[in-house]
This record gives C-alpha cells, sequence and structure tokens, in this order.
C-alpha cells in the first residue's frame, strides 16, 4: 500500500491534497450547530444527482408521456416511489439545509472581509439552486408544474420593450409546451448541475484558502504556534469529519421520516394540485409556487402594477434575491460576530427573519387585501434591512472582539 501511494503521489498530489483540506487543515476549534449546514448540503447535493440519474432512467421528457412516465416510476418502478420522494424530499432539504447555512453567515460575519469571494460564490450557488429547483419542477407535467411556470416565464414578458420576445425566447414556443419541457429538461438534469458542481468546488477552495470564520468571528490565523498552526485550530480530519458524520446521522433519520411517512408534508414539498395532469386549457384556481420561493412571491404580489404593468413587482422581486450579494459591503460594523454585536443589529436580525419568514407564509396564501397590506409592510422590513445597515451597524453598540475563540 505504502509503495502504491507513493507510486500515485509521484504523478498525482493524492496525500498533499489530503493534508491541505483534510488532516492538515485548521479548523477553529469552537464551531457550533451552525457549521452542520455546509457538509449537509454536500450530503443533499449528492442524495439529489444519484437519485436524479436514476429517474431519468424512467422518466420521459415529453408532453404526451412525462405525467404517465412519473406515476409508472412511482407504482411499477423497483422502488421508484423511494427514488423519486427522496429527489422530490431532497429539494426541500436543500433550501432549508442552504437557508440555515446563509443564516449563519448572518450571525457571525462569516460574508465579511476576507470571505466575500465565499459569500458571493454562495450566492451564485443559490441561484442555480432555484433556477435548477425551478426547471425540475416542470418535469412532473402536473397541473402545478405547468401554470408555474407559466406564471414565472411571463414574468420576464413584463420586460419592458424586450420581455415579450424573452418570454418566448424562454419558453421555444408561445405557450409553455413540449419544447418547453425539453429543454427544462436539459437545463435541469446536465446543464445547471455542472454549473453547480464548479461552483461548489469554487466555493470550498476560497473557503480553504482564507480559512473558516468561527463563532466569535475572530481570525484564528492572527495566533499562530512555532510550527505556523494556528493556536486555535484542530485538524478539520478526524475531528470534524467526526461532528458532520453525526451530523449526517440526525439529518438522514429527519430525512428518512419525511420520505417513508409524509413525503408530500402536506403539500408543501408535493402540492395537491401536482397530482393531477397538466392542463393548458384549466388554470387552478390558486397558483402557489413552492414554499421555498414563496417570500420573493409576496413580494412580487405586494408592489402594485403601474400603467397595467407587473414590472414594478418583478423587479422588486429580482432585487429582494440579488441584494443578498451586497452584504458583505452593506456591514459597516467593526465586529464580526452577534456576540460581540450591539442591540441594533440584534433587532434589524431579527425583524428581518419574521419578515421573511411572514413574506414565506403570506406568499402561500391567496392575495386578499389586508394579507396584501401586510405584504407591503413586512417587504418594507425586508428592504430595510439592507439599505439601512451601513447606518445601523456604524451607530450600534459593540463589545470588544476577543483575542483569541472563547470557551465552548
Ligand atoms: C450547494 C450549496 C452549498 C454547499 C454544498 C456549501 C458548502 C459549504 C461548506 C462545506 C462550507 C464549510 C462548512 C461550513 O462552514 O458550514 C461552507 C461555508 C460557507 N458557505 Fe457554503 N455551501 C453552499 C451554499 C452556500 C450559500 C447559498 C451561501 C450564501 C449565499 C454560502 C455561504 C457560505 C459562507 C459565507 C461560508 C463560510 C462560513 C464560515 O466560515 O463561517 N454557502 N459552504
Amino acid at each position: 500500500m505504502q509503495r502504491l501511494l507513493a507510486w500515485v503521489d509521484a504523478r498525482f498530489p493524492l496525500t498533499a491534497t489530503w493534508k491541505a483540506h483534510l488532516s492538515e487543515y485548521y479548523a477553529p476549534k469552537n464551531f457550533n450547530f451552525w457549521y452542520y449546514f455546509g457538509s449537509l448540503a454536500l450530503l443533499v447535493l449528492v442524495i439529489q444527482i444519484l437519485t436524479g440519474i436514476f429517474l431519468t432512467m424512467h422518466y420521459k421528457p415529453d408532453a404526451a408521456s412525462a405525467f404517465a412516465s412519473v406515476e409508472y416510476i412511482m407504482r411499477d418502478v423497483p422502488y421508484g416511489w423511494l427514488i423519486r420522494y427522496a429527489h422530490s424530499t431532497g429539494a426541500s432539504a436543500f433550501f432549508i439545509v442552504v437557508y440555515l447555512h446563509m443564516f449563519r453567515a448572518l450571525l457571525y460575519g462569516s460574508h465579511r472581509k476576507p470571505r466575500e469571494l465565499i459569500w458571493i460564490l454562495g450566492m451564485l450557488i443559490y441561484l442555480t439552486l432555484m433556477a435548477e429547483a425551478f426547471f425540475g419542477y416542470l418535469l412532473p407535467w402536473g397541473q402545478m408544474s405547468y401554470w408555474g411556470a407559466q406564471v414565472i416565464v411571463n414574468l420576464f414578458a413584463a420586460i419592458p420593450v424586450v420581455g415579450e420576445d424573452l418570454a418566448i425566447w424562454i419558453r421555444g414556443d408561445y405557450v409553455v409546451s413540449d419544447a418547453t419541457l425539453n429543454r427544462f429538461f436539459a437545463f435541469h438534469v446536465i446543464a445547471l448541475p455542472l454549473v453547480l458542481l464548479g461552483l461548489v468546488a469554487a466555493h470550498i477552495i476560497a473557503l480553504h484558502e482564507v480559512g473558516s470564520n468561527n463563532p466569535d468571528g475572530v481570525e484564528i490565523k492572527k495566533k499562530k504556534d512555532e510550527h505556523g498552526r494556528p493556536l486555535d485550530g484542530i485538524p478539520f480530519h478526524p475531528y470534524y469529519t467526526v461532528k458532520d458524520i453525526l451530523g449526517v446521522v440526525v439529518f438522514l433519520i429527519v430525512f428518512s421520516a419525511i420520505v417513508f411517512f409524509a413525503p408530500e408534508m402536506g403539500g408543501y414539498f408535493l402540492e395537491h394540485n401536482n397530482f393531477i395532469p397538466a392542463d393548458p386549457l384549466k388554470t387552478p384556481e390558486h397558483i402557489a409556487p413552492v414554499w421555498y420561493f414563496t417570500p420573493y412571491y409576496a413580494i412580487l404580489r405586494a408592489v402594485p402594477p403601474m400603467f397595467g404593468s407587473q414590472f414594478p413587482g418583478v423587479l422588486a422581486m429580482f432585487a429582494a434575491v440579488l441584494i443578498f450579494f451586497l452584504l458583505p459591503w452593506l456591514d459597516r460594523s467593526p465586529v464580526k460576530s452577534i456576540r460581540y454585536r450591539g442591540p441594533k443589529y440584534k433587532v434589524a436580525l431579527a425583524l428581518f427573519v419574521i419578515a421573511f419568514i411572514g413574506l414565506g407564509i403570506l406568499g402561500i396564501l391567496p392575495a386578499t387585501p389586508l394579507y396584501t397590506w401586510i405584504a407591503r409592510v413586512l417587504s418594507v422590513i425586508y428592504f430595510a434591512f439592507f439599505l439601512l445597515m451601513p447606518w445601523y451597524t456604524k451607530h450600534d453598540r459593540h463589545k470588544p472582539e476577543p483575542e483569541r475563540v472563547t470557551a465552548l
């Protein structure tokens, strides 16, 4: 084995890579609960790719047979139901994990200098993930697949001048049709997964270049021992591989419970209307996107049309996602972690979480006048969190950041 390893090492940096990224990658010793979600996002990515490969073996990207092919997978293909439910549950799990992963950055200032690029790559992953979920949702060709795609593609039609042509270009037709299904399939199974894998690799390479942040927001590379190892760092392997395995086990218990006992999750993970085949002649009474898009959908509906055009709402919706990119530069606090920040940031973050969840709930409900007004108030809070950030982070009370990470 030693000789084989030496043979490989002379031709490929296997041991060097293992050391650089695992056994001699020094991570802060005070990682907590919030640090499980990066490795869990990796796990869900693997689950989605593996189950996706097996689904593709029996799925038919053809408007005439797509719905039936999914039913065939569910009823006749051995363990097809398991593969399909794992994939549909995996989609929601991906967003739960990624939202918690992003929230960790807001808690500990992980997006701040020198980790801006990790954050930007993360945001690109998030955008790709949203596109991946949107394309995938058309594939079962149910009523919600069809009308959801119709609504979202029509949003592009609201863009002045080029909108109509753009919408036709995306659909490949004047309405969502077989051509749309085929191209969405191409994007969902190959184009976007490739982009996603490349971005995730870049995300982790960037992370390992600067090193991980931690719940104290202290840069551990500033204090090193005589061997050049950070005093507050421990080797990722075995310490954090073991910790992450615990996270994986707990995650898989919850994941399996959902897959086996509640795969539809009361209509939130798989919507009731999507068990009806797509009918271009019959619009469902109430069209709502899957839960992970609903905060943005609520913002879209909260903005009133101008001159009969939905464009302002569309703009607000895109702005709501894209504004996250600016976060590293909007935050002017001298400290990174919430542990040493003052009350202003804590209140702002709490209000933002309430607004995000509130908008998420409103996006599922029908838009009554009262709900629309609540959504407007929450949208203002949402944007204020970002736009006022330079002010309230600069003029907040801060506790001094410690020199070293604190005890666990
Ligand atoms: C497929 C999706 C993703 C995967 C597989 C992934 C993977 C990872 C991993 C393994 C880590 C190191 C472990 C950890 O800190 O939890 C990490 C760190 C990080 N990720 Fe992600 N990530 C994903 C999406 C995102 C998104 C959407 C964002 C934000 C927009 C993001 C922002 C960050 C930041 C800022 C760090 C550094 C955290 C720190 O050092 O405190 N990631 N990511």
